[in-house]
C-alpha cells in the first residue's frame, strides 16, 4: 500500500477548487463537454464568440479536431492588452539571468509596447499572417516577446530548444519552411557561453533552409558575431523608432499558434501543431486551477521556452492568466546547488514547478543546500516531465516544501498542450508516485495490447478517449502521420504512447512509455534519431539504442554498434561517437554507454529485436523470454556476457 497524503485542510480552505468541486465539476464536464467548455471558453476575450464548441471525429477516415472554431480571438491581446487597465503595473515576467546578479521585473505594460514594436519589426521584415518564424533563444525575455509578437500578427512560431545543434535546427527550419529565424549572438549557461548565432550560421548552409529571409540577433553577451548583409539584422537596431501601437490582429480559433517539434519513435522529429483559442483556454485553465494560481502569486516554472512546458506553462498560461512569471536562464548547480532556492527567497516565489531529474540531482547534495534558503514563500510545489519516483517525491515535500507545500505532479505531453492527468492542492489527495486523476473534461482508459478495455484496477496502455481543447491538431505538413501515430493503433481514441497501471482508488501511475521513445531527463528522445546519427559515422555498421535506467536522468541511453569490418572498439572510437552524437543532434542525446556489439539480435526477416536490447541494457539477462525466433540466437550471449549495466 502506498503512502497517502490528505489533502491539507487549510489549504483546500481557500482553494479555487476543493474535493466537492473536484466531483461535481469532474461529472459535468465529461457529461456535457459542449456546455463545460462553452463555458470555460468565457475566461477569454473573443474578437468574435464562439457558437460550435466542438467539432470532432476520431474516425481515422474522416479526422479532425475543432474547438471554438467560429470564434475569433488574438492570443497576444488575451496575454496583454487585456490586463493593462487592471495590471498594467503588475509585473508579467520577472527574469533572472544565470549570473545571480542579472534580474529584472518587466510589468505588463512595458512588456505590451516591447510586443507591439516587436510585431510591427516583424512586418516590417515581410513576416505575414500564417508565416513560420523559428525561435532559438536562450531564456531571455526576448524570447517570450518574440513569440508574442508572432501571435500577435498571426505568423506561427516554432521555437527550437538552444541546445540542438545546427543540424537538428536546420532539419526544423525545413520542415516547417520557416522565413525568420530569431536568435541571439550568444547563450549562457552555468557560466558556459552557447554560440546560438554560430550555430544558426552553421544550419542555414545546410540544403533546404533557404526558405529563410531574415536572421533577427538579439544582442545577449554582446560578443562580436558575424552579421551577413542583409540577412542577419540586430534586434535592437530594428527596433529603435518603431511604433509601441500594433492592432491585435484577431485570428480563427482554429488558427495555427505554433508548431514544436517532438520526437517519435520512427523518422524524423514531428512537427506539433497547436491552434490559437483552444490552446490557450486549456493552457489558462490547467494554470489557474492546477496551480491554484492567484492574483499575488509569483510563480515560477523552470522549464526552457525551447519545450512545451515553456510554452503553456512559462509563456501562454501564466500571462494568459495575468500572473507574474519567472524566466530563469540558468541551471540548477550554478553557481552552486542552492540556486533554486536562492532564486525563490529572492523573488518571493510562491508556486514552484520543476521536473524530477532537477530534484534527484538536488537530493544528491543532501539538505544543506535547501535548508541554507528560507523557501518560506513557497506554498505549492509541481512535477512535470517523467515520472517520479516515491523518493523524490518524498524528499521534495520534506525538504523543500518542509511538509508544508502540496505537491502537484503532472502528467502530460507536447501533443497534449496542457496537463491532463494531475492532483488539484485542494481537491485530491496525494499518493507519492502517481498523477491521481483526470483534469476535466478529460477520459483516460486503460487498455491491454489487443485494444479491450480493462475496467477498475488495472494495467496496460493509456488511452484518451475524448477530445479536449488544448489538444494537437496535425502534425505540420503531414496529416497521415499524425492519424497513423495517434488514432490507428485504438481506433476511436488518442493513443498516448505511455503506459499505466490504475489502482483500486482509481489513481493513475505512469509507468513510462511503451514505444521506442526514450524520456532522458523529462525530454523525448527517439531511439531511430539516435541510431541514424550513429550509423551516420563512417565507423559504424549499424546501431541499436534502447533506454536504460539512469540515476538522475531517470532513462539513459544504451547503444549496440556494430562497427565496420577491421575497425576495433575503443575507449576513443567511444569518445568519439559521443562527441558525434552530440554535434548531430545536441547534448541531450548524448549515449550513455555504447557497448560493441559484433552481431544485432535479429528476427527472420531482419528486424532488429529491441526487446531483447532492453532487458540486456536493464541488467535482466534472465528475463529475455523467447529467443527462438531470431536469426542467429548466439549474438545474444555475447551481448549478455559484455553488458555494461550490471
Ligand atoms: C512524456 C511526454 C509534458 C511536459 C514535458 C514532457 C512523460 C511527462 C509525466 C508525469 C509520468 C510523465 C510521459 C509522456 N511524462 N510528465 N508527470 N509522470 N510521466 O513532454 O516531451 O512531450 O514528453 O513525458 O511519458 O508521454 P514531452
Amino acid at each position: 500500500m502506498s503512502k497517502v497524503y490528505p489533502v491539507d485542510p487549510a489549504f483546500a480552505a481557500k482553494a479555487r477548487i476543493r474535493k466537492a468541486d473536484y466531483e461535481k465539476l469532474y461529472a459535468e464536464s465529461v457529461k456535457d463537454p459542449e456546455g463545460f467548455w462553452g463555458r470555460i471558453a468565457e475566461r477569454l476575450e473573443w474578437a468574435k464568440k464562439p457558437t460550435r464548441i466542438r467539432d470532432v471525429s476520431y474516425d481515422p477516415q474522416n479526422l479532425h479536431i475543432r474547438w471554438y472554431d467560429d470564434g475569433q480571438l488574438n492570443v497576444s491581446a488575451n496575454c496583454l492588452d487585456r490586463h493593462l487597465a487592471t495590471r498594467g503595473d503588475k509585473t508579467a515576467i520577472i527574469f533572472e539571468g544565470d549570473d545571480p546578479s542579472e534580474s529584472r521585473r518587466i510589468s505588463y505594460r512595458e512588456l505590451h509596447a516591447e510586443v507591439c514594436k516587436f510585431a510591427n519589426t516583424l512586418k516590417h521584415l515581410g513576416v505575414k499572417k500564417g508565416d513560420r518564424v523559428a525561435i532559438y533563444m536562450p531564456m531571455i525575455p526576448e524570447a517570450a516577446v518574440a513569440m508574442l509578437a508572432c501571435a500577435r500578427i498571426g505568423a506561427v512560431h516554432s521555437v527550437v530548444f538552444g541546445g540542438f545543434s545546427p543540424d537538428s535546427l536546420a532539419g526544423r527550419i525545413a520542415d516547417s519552411t520557416a522565413k525568420m529565424v530569431i536568435t541571439a549572438d550568444e547563450g549562457v549557461r552555468g557560466g558556459k557561453r552557447i554560440p546560438l548565432k554560430a550555430n544558426v550560421d552553421a544550419a542555414l548552409e545546410r540544403p533546404g533552409t533557404n526558405s529563410v529571409e531574415t536572421v533577427v540577433v538579439v544582442r545577449r553577451t554582446g560578443s562580436a558575431v558575424p552579421m551577413q548583409s542583409p540577412r542577419d539584422r540586430y534586434y535592437h537596431v530594428l527596433m529603435e523608432g518603431q511604433s509601441a501601437e500594433c492592432p491585435a490582429e484577431p485570428v480563427e480559433a482554429e488558427h495555427p499558434l505554433f508548431i514544436l517539434y517532438t520526437s517519435g519513435s520512427t523518422g524524423k522529429p514531428k512537427g506539433v501543431l497547436h491552434t490559437s483559442g483552444g490552446y490557450l483556454v486549456y493552457a489558462s485553465l490547467t494554470h489557474e486551477w492546477v496551480f491554484d494560481v492567484r492574483e499575488d502569486d509569483v510563480y515560477w516554472c523552470t522549464a526552457d521556452v525551447g519545450w512545451v512546458t515553456g510554452h503553456s506553462y512559462v509563456v501562454y498560461g501564466p500571462l494568459a492568466n495575468g500572473a507574474t512569471t519567472v524566466m530563469f536562464d540558468g541551471v540548477p548547480n550554478y553557481p552552486d546547488f542552492s540556486r533554486f532556492w536562492q532564486v525563490v527567497d529572492k523573488h518571493r516565489v510562491t508556486l514552484f514547478y520543476t521536473a524530477p531529474t532537477a530534484i534527484r540531482a538536488l537530493m544528491r547534495e543532501g539538505e544543506g543546500p535547501v535548508k541554507k534558503c528560507s523557501r518560506a514563500s513557497l506554498r505549492l510545489l509541481g512535477s512535470v516531465g517523467e515520472p517520479i519516483n516515491p523518493e523524490a517525491w518524498e524528499w521534495y515535500h520534506r525538504v523543500v516544501g518542509d511538509e508544508r507545500c502540496p505537491i502537484v505532479d503532472t502528467w502530460w505531453q507536447t501533443e497534449t498542450g496542457g496537463i491532463l492527468i494531475t492532483p488539484l492542492a485542494g481537491a485530491i489527495d496525494t499518493k507519492p508516485g502517481s498523477a491521481t486523476l483526470p483534469f476535466f473534461g478529460i477520459k483516460p482508459a486503460v487498455v491491454d495490447a489487443g485494444g479491450a478495455v480493462l475496467e477498475g484496477p488495472a494495467e496496460g496502455n493509456l488511452l484518451i478517449t475524448d477530445s479536449w481543447p488544448g489538444q494537437m491538431r496535425t502534425v505540420y505538413g503531414d496529416h497521415q502521420r499524425f492519424i497513423d501515430t495517434y488514432f490507428k493503433a485504438y481506433p476511436g481514441s488518442y493513443f498516448t504512447g505511455d503506459g499505466v497501471r490504475r489502482d483500486e482508488d482509481g489513481y493513475y501511475w505512469i509507468t513510462g512509455r511503451v514505444d521506442d521513445v526514450i524520456n532522458v531527463s523529462g525530454h523525448r528522445i527517439g531511439t531511430a534519431e539516435v541510431e541514424s546519427a550513429l550509423v551516420a559515422h563512417p565507423k559504424v555498421a549499424e546501431a541499436a539504442v534502447v533506454g536504460c535506467p539512469h540515476e538522475i536522468k531517470g532513462q539513459g541511453i544504451y547503444a549496440y554498434v556494430t562497427l565496420v569490418a577491421g575497425e576495433q572498439g575503443s575507449e576513443e572510437l567511444r569518445k568519439e561517437l559521443v562527441a558525434w552524437v552530440r554535434k548531430e543532434i545536441g547534448p541531450i542525446a548524448t549515449p550513455d554507454y555504447i557497448q560493441w556489439a559484433p552481431g544485432l539480435p535479429k528476427t527472420r526477416s531482419g528486424k532488429i529485436m529491441r526487446r531483447i536490447l532492453r532487458k540486456i541494457g536493464e541488467n535482466q539477462p534472465d528475463q529475455l523470454g523467447d529467443i527462438s525466433t531470431l536469426a542467429d540466437p548466439a549474438v545474444v550471449k555475447n551481448l549478455v556476457d559484455e553488458r555494461l549495466i550490471r
